[in-house]
């Protein structure tokens, strides 16, 4: 048995190759690996990867954290400028006992050290769109998506994985939840794993993705864990301020079953297995879950899909 599970609809592709190397008996980080530096490298995702959303200066920087949930080992960049995936990065981070979470220069002079692909990641549309805001506000916005995604592999290990440009218009060195193990993924191959999309200020407020996991640990299914974490955290930011970020979160658990919720009107992922063919389903905000092709259809043409 195999499972791949990934935030929003642009992991798509990245999705359908995992699944190809998955059949071919990949192991799962290789697999995760494909569908997320797929991700990372197209221009037409606008908040991963090379044309990311740049930070308040006009530069991308980028954020990316790994999880091997048999190891427990991870690894993360933070506000790395000028390569092409800094999940590989991360990933490569993941194997040493020590130094598994870099920032900022510290990053980029590793990532320089060990021959990892250089770029620049900023794009004609990235600069154009920075230059429209920067006369406009100097404000982070909130639109975003991040890609997460969890691989459990023929052999039982599950692995998470995410990458994002984090806030449009970001203050130069804000760092989200997404390289943060526990916020923005956990992994643990005895239960399962999970990863989240949203607003990183308040995902980190409730260790999300590490609270969906420990949710599965005491029994709950993947979607009811889904669930129960993002309520749970939606309606504590309310009590405490009166409003809750978008907050959106899936999971896999070590059995294979998928899970997948939201506080937003429409939340995309993606899931293959090895009985499933790649599939984007559409989250609504009363939590039912739905295929919605025509929907997916408008989403993928807008962003260069078809
Ligand atoms: N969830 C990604 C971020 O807030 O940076």
């Amino acid at each position: 048995m195999w499972v791949i599970t990934a935030t929003w609809c642009m992991a798509l592709d990245g999705v359908r190759k995992a699944a190809e190397m998955l059949k071919d008996g990949a192991d799962g980080a290789d697999a995760l690996e494909t569908l997320i530096t797929d991700v990372e490298s197209n221009p037409g995702f606008t908040s991963v990867g090379y044309g990311g959303l740049p930070d308040r200066d006009g530069n991308v920087r980028l954020d990316a954290g790994f999880m091997d949930g048999t190891t427990l080992n991870t690894g993360a960049v933070m506000s790395i400028s000028g390569f092409a995936s800094p999940f590989r990065i991360a990933r490569s981070l993941s194997s040493s006992e020590l130094n598994n979470v870099l920032t900022g220069s510290g990053a980029e002079a590793y990532a320089a050290e060990h021959g990892f692909e250089q770029k620049d990641m900023r794009t004609e549309l990235s600069i154009s769109r920075w230059k429209q805001a920067v006369q406009q506000t100097h404000q982070a916005y909130r639109g975003h998506d991040t890609v997460g995604a969890l691989v459990l592999d023929e052999a039982g290990n599950i692995y998470a994985g995410t990458s994002t440009s984090g806030l449009f218009m970001k203050l130069p060195g804000r760092v989200g939840d997404s390289p943060l193990a526990g916020s923005g993924f956990y992994a643990d191959s005895l239960v399962g794993a999970a990863a989240a999309t949203g607003l990183g200020e308040d995902l980190m407020k409730g260790c999300i993705s590490y609270e969906t996991v420990r949710l599965m640990k005491e029994g709950h299914s993947a979607q009811e864990a889904c669930e129960l974490a993002v309520k749970a955290l939606d309606s504590r930011l309310k009590k405490a301020r009166g409003k809750a970020g978008d907050l959106s979160v899936i999971a896999v658990s070590k059995n294979g079953d998928c899970g997948a919720f939201s506080n937003i009107s429409e939340f995309s992922f993606v899931t293959a297995s090895d009985t499933k063919d790649p599939c984007v389903y559409l989250v609504k905000e009363n939590g039912n879950i739905s295929a919605d092709t025509a929907w997916i259809r408008a989403y993928m043409e807008r962003h260069h899909q078809f």
